[in-house]
């Protein structure tokens, strides 16, 4: 623990406003082009993920922040930080691992040294340098009065970094963050923003390149928190005698839930009696305010032991609360609209973009759309898109799914469709992320907030917005009737029901799963929808039981991947209904038997009542029977239960495997 004593000093801001930067227009539409909301597009493509709070009120600050910090440690678990104004003083710790390791510090240095009602914490996933204690965050500069938490890079830290160590600065840290907390002293101390934080770091701000949100605290300003944001999410909380800067609502939700959005390259003051919002030039901006639509037993664990768990016993609601008011006087509706329905007339290409488990959203969104509007549907892993040079242009439709609205390869793949004149449509699950921000039309999933880092309940969210998705188009091309939009529309609801009914495998999957610990590799099979099921089935084992897993649909599998069955190899088969899709049903339970008489052990995942299928399983897990394209939101779920289990009979974390973060803000 350090504790650093103030000076006093005077304000001033003398920043000049940096010229507009142009709108980007569609079509007669304007919506946010470079400059505006999309202001950092093209210009940032790393950034890290971490979660940040900041707090100044009547409380504990230490409390609140550690608090908010336990719910923001999804963004990142390498080390973590907290720093509060004690009076007349900054008092830091911090530390690599988990939030459990900065508490025991905390705890070993004593509470009360950290009495003062205002502060800030970072909880990190590590990008520049190691995690180890002296990357930890906050960082301070020479002096230690000022301190900065940061999520995203600085992609300019090496030439500010040169400057700073050729004016004598010492550096004690790999981290691109520290050149800022010097950098901000440095204009604290002398010139125009003397003894002003707000313009000190506004200042600052426009000289950094790259992602960030910053927040800053200075030991002289005992009452506010400055915090600042260019591509990277910060929201302020908004209470009674208290306010909050977070990464996340979810940092402060147990508080308030009432919320400002702040938009691009803009800073927020904040004291116990509210907050003003500037640009990077000191003129006083707009942010948005909203209410947040679910509590704090949306974001706590509710008697599970893990988040994933219990949020996959949510997946009922969760597809529920997606779906609801989409269907309205007769047709489906999006969320935000900035696109005619001329526009979606004119669409002639559809790519879905994503990353991991919302790719196999996508992938499974291909059977439906291209079924429902006899549109080519191109699915593309967000990463590859942009560098591949695909063939966009103004009757394009590119829908970007994401969880968070944050990753960067999906980001980055909304921009290069926008360039390219292609219409965007966002699949998101978290209100005013980026890439909704940036998008022309946005459907939002109402999964609620999503911890475990494996998604599941997004997942199935994401997988019902993308059928709805492909309603509109149909609904808009006329490639279906009304009629049959609401038909479709209503077995969408029903799911629901079915999903709740599937929950209950959850015990002989759990079983099954005990039993599999043990397993050195396992193999997924499906064709039609249950293609990515199975590939989601594959994700789901390797990122939570860090176990070789392998999605191959089945057809493939004589063409190499049997060459891999071996005795008692587990395979997962996901099986399509007897009824709706015979033919591949016969030709499934014909590649069960071949993988059997070579010694596999299948598990297999099947319509109830699939009574042609049971001889070939060693063991069958049923589902309810649902119209085929809807099937993957049965098929996934026991196949979410099997990895969690798995990897919690390892010993594993299940809401926190290594090496990952939920939102990965990183290219
Ligand atoms: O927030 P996003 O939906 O954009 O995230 C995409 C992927 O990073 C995410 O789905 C990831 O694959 C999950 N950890 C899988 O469980």
């Amino acid at each position: 623990m350090t504790t650093f004593r103030p000076r006093n000093a005077p304000a001033g801001d003398r920043a000049t406003r940096p010229a507009k930067r142009p709108r980007g227009a569609f079509r007669g539409l304007t919506v946010p082009g470079r400059g505006q909301d999309a202001g950092s597009v093209g210009v940032v493509t790393l950034k890290g993920v971490c979660g940040i709070v900041g707090y100044v009120g009547h409380r504990q600050a230490l409390d609140v922040v550690l608090g908010g910090l336990h719910r923001m440690e999804y963004r990142g678990y390498d080390s973590a930080g907290v720093a509060v104004l004690t009076g007349d003083a900054l008092t830091v710790e911090r530390r690599a691992g988990r939030l459990a390791n900065l508490e025991a510090a905390v705890d070993t240095a004593g509470r009360e040294a950290f009495a003062g009602t205002a502060g800030m914490g970072h909880t990190r996933w590590a990008t520049h340098g190691p995690p180890v204690d002296r990357n930890s965050h906050p960082h301070r500069d020479g002096t230690g009065r000022v301190a900065v938490v940061h999520n995203g890079i600085i992609e300019n830290f090496a030439a500010l970094r040169a400057e700073l160590e050729a004016s004598g600065v010492e550096l004690s840290s790999d981290t691109d963050t520290e050149t800022t907390a010097h950098l901000i002293a440095r204009a604290y101390a002398e010139g125009d923003t003397a003894g002003d934080l707000p313009a000190s770091v506004r200042a600052v701000c426009r000289r950094l390149e790259g992602a960030f949100t910053l927040v800053v605290t200075h030991a002289d300003q005992p009452d506010h928190v400055v915090a600042a944001r260019r591509s990277s999410p910060l929201v302020v909380g908004v209470g009674e005698g208290e306010t909050f800067v977070a990464s996340d609502v979810a940092a402060f939700i147990e508080h308030t839930r009432q919320a400002v959005e702040l938009g691009q390259d803009q800073l927020v003051v904040i004291t116990r009696d509210g907050y003003e919002v500037t640009d990077f030039a000191g003129e006083p901006a707009d942010a948005k305010p909203f209410s947040v639509d679910w509590d704090l037993s949306a974001a706590e664990k509710g008697g599970h032991e893990y988040f994933m768990l219990k949020e996959i016993e949510e997946q009922p609601d969760a597809l529920a609360n997606t779906l609801r008011g989409h269907f309205s006087s007769g047709r489906v509706v999006l969320d935000e609209q900035r696109m005619s329905d001329q526009d979606l007339r004119d669409v002639d290409k559809v790519f879905v973009v994503a990353c991991g488990s919302a790719y196999h959203s996508g992938l499974v969104a291909k059977y439906a759309i291209e079924h429902w509007c006899r549109l080519p549907v191109e699915v593309e892993l967000a990463s590859e898109f942009r560098y591949r040079d695909p063939v966009l242009d103004r009757d394009t439709l590119v829908v970007a799914v994401s969880q968070s609205g944050e990753t960067a390869d999906t980001l980055e793949a909304v921009r290069h469709a926008r360039e390219q004149k292609a219409r965007v449509l966002a699949v998101c699950n978290t209100n005013g992320a980026q890439i909704p921000r940036e998008s022309d039309a946005v459907l939002y999933t109402h999964a609620g907030p999503e911890i475990g880092v494996a998604s599941t309940k997004a997942f199935l969210a994401q997988v019902a917005a993308n059928y709805l998705v492909g309603l509109a188009l149909a609904q808009a091309r006329g490639t279906k009737y009304p009629d049959e939009v609401a038909r479709e529309f209503g077995e969408l609801e029903a799911m629901s029901s079915a999903v709740a009914k599937t929950l209950g495998t959850l015990e002989q999957v759990r079983a099954l799963g005990k039993r599999m610990a043990d397993s050195k590799a396992v193999l997924f099979l499906g064709r039609h929808v249950g293609f990515p099921v199975a590939l989601e089935g594959a994700l789901k084992l390797k990122e939570l039981a860090y176990m070789h897993a392998e999605g191959f649909a089945a057809g493939e599998l004589k063409h190499g991947p049997i060459a891999l069955i071996e005795d008692d190899l587990p395979v997962v088969v996901v099986m399509p209904s007897p009824k709706g899709r015979a033919v591949l049903h016969s030709k499934l339970v014909s590649n069960i038997s071949e993988i059997q008489a070579r010694g596999a052990r299948t598990i297999v995942i099947a319509e109830e009542g699939d009574d042609r299928v049971r001889p070939f399983a060693d063991e069958l897990v049923e589902v309810p029977a649902v119209p085929t394209l809807l099937q993957p939101l049965v098929s996934t779920v026991p196949l979410q239960v099997l990895a969690a289990e798995i990897a919690r009979s390892r010993g594993y974390d299940v809401d926190k495997p290594r090496n990952l973060a939920k939102s990965v803000t990183v290219e």
